[in-house]
């Protein structure tokens, strides 16, 4: 199994970047978690982190035929990326989207999530945990 991890914008900047909300980790940090957990579950990681949301969909058009599942956090595209949702939707590849706070206990324009109706389901508010929880959702979760 393939499972490719994406991360949108200025989540290059976590560490730094509002520790009070997301934490200090740094993406590296979450990435490393990933790959040993992969390593465990004898799963096939990969990462993409782009601020561009061009990138982003390319990324995702380049999945098809290649990925068996994508964790994605979209970032602040979440909450207006249609273009982004419709390439999730092109790919039909099982996907789960992550947010590291939890959108809906926030501003109010976080908790509009328009990409999220392509994704399989959606994990938000547990930290860095929840891209692991994204892992084991995909190889075991669902349909
Ligand atoms: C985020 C939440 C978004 O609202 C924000 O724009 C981000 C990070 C999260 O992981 O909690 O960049 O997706």
């Amino acid at each position: 199994m393939k499972i490719l991890v994406i991360n949108g914008p200025n989540l290059n900047m976590l560490g730094i970047r509002e520790p009070d909300v997301y934490g200090r980790e740094t993406l590296k940090d979450i990435e490393k978690k990933l790959w040993k957990k992969a390593q465990q579950m004898e799963v096939q990681i990969s990462f993409f982190q782009s601020n561009s949301e061009g990138e982003m969909i390319d990324k995702i058009h380049d999945s098809y035929g290649k990925m068996d599942g994508i964790i994605m956090n979209p970032g602040a595209y979440s909450h207006y990326s249609i273009a982004i949702r419709d390439a999730i939707k092109s790919v039909n590849i099982k996907t789960v989207e992550v947010h590291i706070s939890n959108v809906f206990a926030r501003e109010e324009m976080r908790a509009n999530l328009v990409t999220a109706p392509a994704s399989h389901g959606v994990i938000s508010g547990f930290g860095s945990y929840g891209y692991l929880m994204a892992l084991d959702a995909l190889v075991n979760g669902g349909k």
